[in-house]
């Protein structure tokens, strides 16, 4: 199969100012790849996410998408070209139901949003069941399903997901981690994942980047970065 790159950033810097975060960042994504991206804390890596998004206002480089630079691009531009965000800590809104928080999702599209809803309910049966409660008295991992939910609504061809088992428990973060290479598998939706836990995000992405201080350190197919020695000691406990 010919890889086809959907999305390329080329020499990002970006700053918080007047501090530069990222120096000179390149990453890509071929269709149909999950690739993640782990790193210590404060390496930039959700930074990176948020660029892809358009939310950051000063940086400089290429970040092209489906072969278009995106770099002046605001999110709600991004979001029309087929790319959603999941940023870390979930947010969904407390307040409203899930029924509601999912409508949300699908607020660019015109028209009848009820078989993306259908699909969502069949994707996370929990979610049908609880369509009405509000989003706040969820537990953490419904709320991830709600936000991940809302992300599929648009039915984008790239999602972001900053940190998705972030303060899940095992069990919670093997099933969204399973429902992500799913859609993946069966949808052909591309993931870029921030993710802490190297050992399960290694496993399942096609390629993966570390990043450290805002710069690229490695890269490589998942499964070569679990056996390489540096990751070992480093990101997964000397070899737990
Ligand atoms: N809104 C912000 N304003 C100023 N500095 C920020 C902001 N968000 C993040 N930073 C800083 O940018 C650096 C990278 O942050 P981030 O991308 O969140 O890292 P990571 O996701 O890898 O933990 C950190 O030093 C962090 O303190
Ligand atoms: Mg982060």
């Amino acid at each position: 199969m010919v890889e086809k790159r959907l999305l390329d950033i080329r020499n990002l810097d970006s700053w918080y100012w007047p501090i530069q975060i990222l120096h000179g960042v390149n990453m890509h994504l071929n269709e149909g790849e999950i690739v993640s991206i782990i790193g210590p804390n404060g390496a930039g890596k959700s930074t990176v996410l948020k660029n892809i998004f358009g939310l950051i206002s000063k940086r400089k480089g290429h970040i092209f998408y489906k072969g278009k630079n995106i770099i002046k691009d605001k999110a709600s531009d991004i979001v029309k070209k087929g790319i959603t965000f999941v940023p870390q800590g979930r947010s969904v809104f407390p307040s409203m139901t899930v029924r509601e928080n999912l409508e949300l999702g699908a607020y660019i599209k015109k028209g009848d949003i009820e078989a993306e809803m259908k699909e969502i309910f069949r994707k996370f049966p929990r979610l049908k069941e609880r369509q009405s409660q509000k989003a706040g008295l969820l537990s953490g991992g419904e709320q991830q399903m709600v936000a991940i939910g809302r992300a599929l609504m648009l039915r984008p061809k790239l999602m972001l997901l900053d940190e998705p088992s972030l303060g899940l428990s095992p069990q919670i973060k093997k099933m969204i981690f399973e429902k992500v290479v799913d859609i993946n598998k069966n949808e052909g939706i591309s993931f870029m994942i921030v993710e802490q836990n190297a050992k399960i995000s290694l496993s399942l992405s096609d390629r993966a980047y570390v990043l450290e201080l805002g710069r690229n350190k490695l890269d490589g197919p998942g499964k070569q970065l679990l056996k390489d020695p540096k990751i070992q000691s480093i990101y997964l406990g000397g070899g737990v």
